[in-house]
């Protein structure tokens, strides 16, 4: 990112444990000024689209309608929310971001790479995570973990699913090691923060010039 801000995305199947991540990085971030976002959602539209997205009586939608709706959702908190904070220096923690577009409606549904990609073009600008975590999980584990919870529209496709887009995920951070990388989400949860950890204090060493020690005394 060309902006002052730090941009950090979390990635991940259904149930990869991206919420308990967000809780301890925003406690470790906690002298900063964090923006946390999650998709779809983070603004009064967003959380409208997210609605129909994710609402299981929903049956008849079609992948690119999907797409699209998760474009437009994006598009409205890129300009309201994300940008902004990023041009002010801030960090921003985004629960999903568009890779999902890529893993879920690409690698999951079969809807074409290329134009997912235009799709996150427009709907982005050009804002992209400097560092984006992709929570590693088994679709298996993933189920365990999300228990007995309803599941939403997404949820309800089931195992052979989640593999898809699991592969998926996996595929993209191989094409873009720099950005994207993988945690090892079946460990506990201490483990998989530390890690996370390890990977954002560079970034803001760099960008906001802060001192090893002085990060490792907010832990
Ligand atoms: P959440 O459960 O992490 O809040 O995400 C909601 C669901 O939406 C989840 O099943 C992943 C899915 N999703 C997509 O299919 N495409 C997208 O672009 C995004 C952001 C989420």
């Amino acid at each position: 990112m060309k902006e002052p801000g730090v941009f950090v995305s979390l990635e991940g199947i259904d149930g990869c444990g991206k919420s308990s991540l967000k809780e301890g990085l925003l406690a470790y971030l906690g002298q900063y000024q964090v923006i946390s976002t999650r998709e779809p959602g983070g603004t009064s539209i967003s959380e409208k689209i997210r609605a129909l997205l994710l609402d299981i009586n929903n049956e008849a939608m079609l992948p690119r309608t999907e797409a699209m709706l998760y474009g437009a959702a994006r598009c409205q908190l890129v300009d309201e929310i994300i940008r902004p904070a990023l041009v002010d220096g801030k960090i921003v923690l985004a629960d999903r971001y568009m890779d999902s577009t890529l893993a879920y409606q690409g690698y999951g549904r079969g809807l074409d790479l290329d134009f997912l990609q235009a799709l996150n073009a427009l709907c982005t600008g050009g804002v992209k995570p400097d560092l984006t975590l992709l929570l590693d999980i088994s679709p298996e584990e993933g189920l365990r973990r999300r228990g007995k919870n309803i599941p939403d529209r997404l949820e309800k496709e089931g195992i052979d699913f989640q593999q898809k887009v699991r592969v998926g995920y996996l595929h993209m951070a191989r094409q873009e090691p720099q950005r994207i990388k993988v945690l090892d989400a079946g460990r506990n949860l201490d483990e998989v923060l530390a890690a996370a950890i390890n990977y954002i204090e560079p970034l803001l060493m760099l960008k906001q010039n802060v001192s090893r020690e002085t990060m490792r005394s907010s832990l």
